[in-house]
């Protein structure tokens, strides 16, 4: 039996993160170490992530990030089998340390390179948390992401769908800064819908009656903006917050029915999953819908533990274990690429 140990580095986005992951030829996958340091307060002042500041953060903490998961993975050099770093898409600055430090890792200690897209570290973390088989069909909704995937294993991603404009959360951050709630707004909104009138409010649904799997959030931003003018009292707030979140949760669910539908046409006969990942899943509302759906459509719902849904290293510590099983590795020279659509 061949085993895999392998050290992961995320840095695309404002988490500092570092993790090893042991897995086995049977794709039992063990989680040694994922340390994570997040930017948060940084960035709360700016309402947002700012990419300067997130790169100069990384450059700073990356040393002690990887230091503390190989201490706490109890691992030394010579027990990795690879090193795994994230190329992108993400912020550039940030992705430039963490794939440099891994070049560094790797030149230094003679490790073979995987650069890992983020968006397939998203895609395989639910096999972090529970052995879950391929395929399955993935809805990955996070801060910089919105996107229905068919995934089949790494380097076997095809995506159905995903947003035109703004990501899920991306639109759950910005909705929330109209509103003066603190950055990220996502789960600072979710607490406010509690108790709302969620139909008080009509907003837009968007791409209604269009072919395909696409997301659009920006025409819900605008209408929720303008509604959010004025409005001062406590329940007219939560009403607001309440009808926002609805409406988020009815589009997400409206195109994975499509997509479900999609998916089990071609998948027939065979067992039907389907995982939710990225910090979106967190939502309660989204994920009772999503659950529904999975009931009236035959699937397996899955997400992985929170601590791997929202930017981890773990994740990309395992997509680089799978493609190094597979003998997919990358040279020296790998770029940072701030877009890389699977
Ligand atoms: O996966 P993640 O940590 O980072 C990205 O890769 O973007 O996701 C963060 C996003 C933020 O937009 C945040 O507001 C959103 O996930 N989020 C939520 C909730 N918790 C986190 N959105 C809605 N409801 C929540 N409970
Ligand atoms: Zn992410």
């Amino acid at each position: 039996m061949t085993v895999l140990t392998v050290l992961g580095i995320e840095t695309s986005c404002d988490e500092t993160a570092a993790s090893v992951v042991r897995r086995d030829d049977d794709g039992h996958v063990e989680v040694l170490s994922s340390v994570i340091a997040s930017q948060i307060a940084d960035h709360q002042p700016y309402g947002g992530v700012v990419p300067e500041i997130a790169a100069r953060a990384h450059v700073e903490s990356i040393d002690g990030i990887v230091a503390r998961a190989m201490g706490e993975a109890g691992a030394g050099w010579d027990d990795l089998s690879g090193v795994a770093a994230t190329a992108g898409p993400g912020l550039v600055g940030g992705v430039m340390v963490g794939l440099s430090f891994g070049k560094a890792v790797s030149l230094a200690r003679d490790l073979p390179l995987v650069a890992v897209n983020h968006l397939e570290g998203h895609a395989v973390s639910a096999r972090l948390g529970a052995d879950i088989p391929y395929p399955f069909l993935l809805l990955l909704v996070s801060g910089g992401h919105c996107q229905l995937l068919e995934v089949a294993g790494v380097g076997a991603c095809r995506r159905l769908g995903s947003t035109i404009d703004d990501a899920a959360g991306e639109a759950f951050d910005k909705i929330a800064k109209t509103m003066g709630l603190p950055y990220p707004g996502g789960p600072e909104l979710e607490k406010l819908a509690v108790g709302g009138n969620p139909e008080r409010f009509e907003l837009p649904r968007a791409l209604l009656g269009r072919e395909g799997f696409d997301f659009s959030f920006s025409g819900l931003k605008t209408a929720a903006a303008r509604a959010a003018v004025g409005l001062t009292s406590d329940e007219d707030r939560r009403d607001l917050a309440a009808s926002v979140q609805f409406a988020i949760a009815r589009q997400l669910a409206e195109r994975t029915e499509k997509a479900m539908k999609a998916y089990a046409a071609e998948h027939a006969g065979t067992p039907l999953r389907f995982v939710v990942a990225g910090g979106v899943a967190a939502n309660r509302a989204i994920r009772e819908r999503l659950e529904t759906l999975c009931r009236k459509h035959g699937f397996d719902f899955h997400a992985p533990p929170l601590k791997y849904c929202t930017d981890n290293a773990a994740m990309i510590a395992l997509a680089g274990a799978e493609r190094l099983a597979l003998g997919l590795t990358d040279p020296l020279d790998a770029a940072a690429r701030p877009r890389w659509p699977l």
